[in-house]
């Protein structure tokens, strides 16, 4: 693999649903990409597309969904690939983890069992040796017992260690990509903080990309390289984390960094939030998704504002803001 390629290449990535009324746009020409070993986050209000870009990625949209772009992973195409092919890259070199732990365990069927499976499949290890390194994987994401405890069903298991076992089960097969949407959203704070930062530090051990999908630009601060803001199924902004925070270019950006609870500010305890109702994705209307709430509005709102590209990877869509540096063509 060309060191230059990224891992996973997002281009023109529109999500469609079919409803009783008619289609709806859930994702509109969203493109970005990952590079190997990189921590990109994905954010927005809820509703802006953020599931739908990772499980399109997936090939698991909901079977009134249509996807169209492309999405390739080390260059092979897999936007609407047959699920038999898919197979074969998920679970092994991509995963994924959801919000809700039970989406993806089998209420069932022992950890153990559910752990191993995964590597005589997917790596053609010995029941032996794949329960010797499910039990290792256990201890990585530290939970207590291990070799006792990989016995249990998931049910036997608190919210925060069920999450846990997860993250070693997605990262089993040393994936190249971990897709994480919301991992951590039913837990308590300080256990998410504990979980999100183990599985970067995992994440950074193994050597996989990781692209963590959130409503809470916190956890971008904390865990990522790069981040993609998302509204109304588009993107608003792009860029490196510390440039998004320290010198935030997009109106809505700026709405979500002042919305982020800081430890150290004076108004600690109390958040602000955005004016206005975000927006369900809808597509197809001409305009910036963001000018009815937005504070910098003028009269070129009305037209789609295109993504402007500039300096250290900064993407911008503002009629009334410049990206980083002056404009880069393409
Ligand atoms: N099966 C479906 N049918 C119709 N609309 C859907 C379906 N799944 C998701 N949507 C819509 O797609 C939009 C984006 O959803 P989603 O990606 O889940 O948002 P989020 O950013 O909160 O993860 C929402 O407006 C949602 O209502
Ligand atoms: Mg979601």
């Amino acid at each position: 693999m060309n060191a230059d390629q990224p891992l996973l290449a997002v281009e023109s990535l529109s999500v469609r649903f079919k409803l009783p009324q008619g289609w709806v746009t859930a994702v509109d020409n969203v493109g970005f990409a990952i590079r190997p070993g990189e921590v990109v986050g994905i954010v927005g209000e809820s509703g802006s597309g953020k599931s739908q870009i990772l499980l399109s990625v997936m090939g698991l949209l909901a079977s009134n969904g249509k996807s169209s772009g492309s999405v390739r992973f080390r260059g092979t195409e897999l936007l609407n690939r047959p699920v038999a092919e898919l197979d074969h890259i998920r679970g092994s070199a991509m995963s994924m983890i959801f919000q809700d732990p039970m989406t993806s365990l089998n209420p069932y069927m022992r950890v153990s069992q559910q752990l191993t499976e995964v590597l005589t499949v997917h790596q053609g290890m010995s029941e032996a040796t794949a329960l010797k390194t499910a039990t290792d994987m256990l201890e990585r994401v530290r939970i207590p017992d291990a070799k006792r405890r990989i016995g249990l069903f998931p049910h036997e298991f608190s919210g925060g260690m069920r999450q846990r076992v997860m993250i070693a089960m997605a990262l089993l097969c040393k994936p190249a990509l971990l897709l994480a949407d919301e991992p951590t959203t039913a837990l308590d704070v300080t256990v998410q903080a504990q979980i999100l930062e183990l599985m970067a530090e995992l994440g950074r051990d193994l050597g996989t990309a990781i692209a963590i999908v959130t409503h809470d630009l916190g956890v971008i601060a904390r865990l990522c390289d790069r981040v993609v803001v998302l509204y109304g199924g588009r993107i608003m902004e792009e860029g490196l984390v510390d440039d998004i925070f320290h010198d935030t270019r997009h109106p809505y950006t700026a709405g979500l960094v002042a919305a982020t609870p800081r430890l150290d500010a004076a108004t600690h305890g109390e958040l602000l939030t955005i004016p206005g109702q975000p927006r369900a994705a809808m597509g197809d209307l001409p305009g910036c998704p963001f000018a009815p709430r937005c504070a910098l509005k003028t009269e070129i709102c009305h037209q789609t504002p295109p993504l402007k590209s500039g300096q250290a990877g900064h993407r911008l869509a503002c009629h009334n803001r410049q990206v980083r540096g002056g404009e880069v063509r393409a």
